[in-house]
């Protein structure tokens, strides 16, 4: 059964591949994504390294010139995706969306240096300085005042785009009268019920029209756009990416390089600490501009272990709620807590499964020491798969596969999986 899987999982990356580069799926997803393509990476690692290193060195095709790795590259232009280029105008080549997503190939790209040989350093080296300009980046624009916390201006940007994490956010945004009418494509490929509402739509569009209308100038998005939070996805994947960052700088014996990580990672420690949220006994997302905590837990709190954030006490407190969560559902682990009002066990972000997520859980539960809980979120991540196919994402309570067929990040993760590739030891 394992090996029929891991046939299927490599037939899916190959027919995703549009030729150094992979679409998460056909049609919903018809591009690049920046995070998709890391983890597409270490699928790809199962069976073609060069393949691997290639799906990284494509994501920075698109890099702006202010060091920003955008979350989606338009390479050939489909107008079965909405919103395409034009209404993202980011005036670049590649045309590319306007934000950007977690910032997970450091972490990758470590992992293939330290399984691999001399090629593996290279490629790695090759890379290093689009790897610290696009990092330098979310330091510097998503955290202008140097708190240690790094911000978003865009639910798309957690990459967690639908999860009710958001909603304090989008509740402040008013939409304009000319937003003007659109057609959405996303419910064209799967069930409404599925999918965000036209009025979160609506609130997405607002961001990206200021974005544009601004030159994209990050600053002033910063300051004055019509959304700013806080994720524990972003925060707590870039903590361990610049861990992994800093490890291969001193691989590469580059001391500046080492000072400027060694910078950013005492800062990050302090800046985690801003989404404690004692109440719910968890790191939650943060509304910027009023300081107000989210009050659930969801599958990103628990990469606080990922990250290395939190004292042993938080992290204790943590394990159990994990515990706790996971009993109530036959899969784990749920994008939101299922005790909380706005789970929704089919909508996207709103409790269902993501294979990615656990892949990162499961890795940091286990170098904190919750081998129980680690190997319990992977059983259930392939288990998902044999049951019910290599879907983006998966019903917690029953197992049944939702969203998009035949997906990319969901084979290069069962891939990941049965070859127990698991990210480096944190450095
Ligand atoms: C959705 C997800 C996002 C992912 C993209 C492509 O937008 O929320 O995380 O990158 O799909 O798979």
């Amino acid at each position: 059964m394992t090996h029929a899987t891991s046939e299927t999982a490599t037939a899916i990356m190959r027919a995703n591949d549009r030729g150094g580069y992979t679409v998460p799926t056909a049609g919903l997803y018809p591009y690049q994504w920046n995070w998709d393509s890391a983890f597409a990476a270490l699928g790809f690692a199962a069976f073609d390294r060069d393949r691997a290193w290639r799906e990284l060195e494509t994501i920075f095709e698109g890099q702006w010139a202010d060091g920003m790795a955008p979350h989606i590259i338009f390479r050939n232009h489909d107008p079965s995706y909405f919103p395409g280029p034009d209404i993202w105008g980011s005036n670049t080549e590649p045309p590319s969306s306007g934000h950007s997503q977690p910032p997970v190939v450091a972490i990758v790209a470590r992992w293939l240096v330290e399984t691999g040989d001399r090629e593996d350093l290279r490629r790695a080296h090759a890379l290093f300085p689009r790897l610290m300009a696009w990092h330098g980046w979310w330091h510097r624009e998503r955290d202008p005042d140097e708190t240690g916390l790094v911000a978003i201006i865009h639910p798309w940007e957690s990459g967690r785009d639908n999860c009710p994490d958001w909603d304090a956010g989008m509740e402040r945004i008013t939409i304009p009268d000319d937003l003007g009418a659109y057609h959405r494509r996303d419910t064209d490929w799967v069930a409404a019920d599925q999918r965000p509402t036209h009025e979160t739509y609506d609130r997405y569009l607002t961001m990206v029209k200021f974005g544009r209308e601004c030159g994209w100038d990050h600053k002033r998005i910063y300051r004055d756009g019509p959304f700013l939070m806080a994720d524990p996805c972003v925060q707590f994947v870039l903590m361990r990416a610049d861990r992994d960052l800093a490890v291969l700088a001193e691989r590469f014996e580059d001391d500046a390089a080492r000072r400027t990580i060694a910078d950013w990672i005492a800062r990050d420690a302090e800046g985690a600490q801003a989404l404690w949220n004692d109440a719910a006994g968890g790191f939650v997302a943060r509304e910027m501009r009023t300081g107000a905590l989210v009050d659930a837990i969801t599958n990103a709190s628990m990469l606080a272990f990922f990250g290395g954030a939190g004292t042993r006490a938080q992290q204790a407190e943590l394990a159990d709620q994990a515990r706790q969560i996971l009993d109530l559902c036959r899969f784990g682990f749920p994008s939101w807590d299922p005790r909380r009002p706005g789970f929704e066990q089919r909508r996207y972000w709103r409790g269902p499964v993501w294979s990615v997520m656990n892949w990162m859980i499961a890795g940091g539960l286990d170098a904190a020491g919750h081998a129980d809980l680690a190997t319990r979120i992977r059983h259930d991540t392939r288990a998902l798969v044999r049951q019910s196919g290599f879907f983006e994402y998966f019903d917690p309570l029953t197992g049944d596969g939702l969203g998009g067929p035949d997906f990319t990040w969901t084979a290069a993760i069962d891939l990941a999986l049965e070859h127990e590739f698991g990210a480096a030891a944190a450095a």
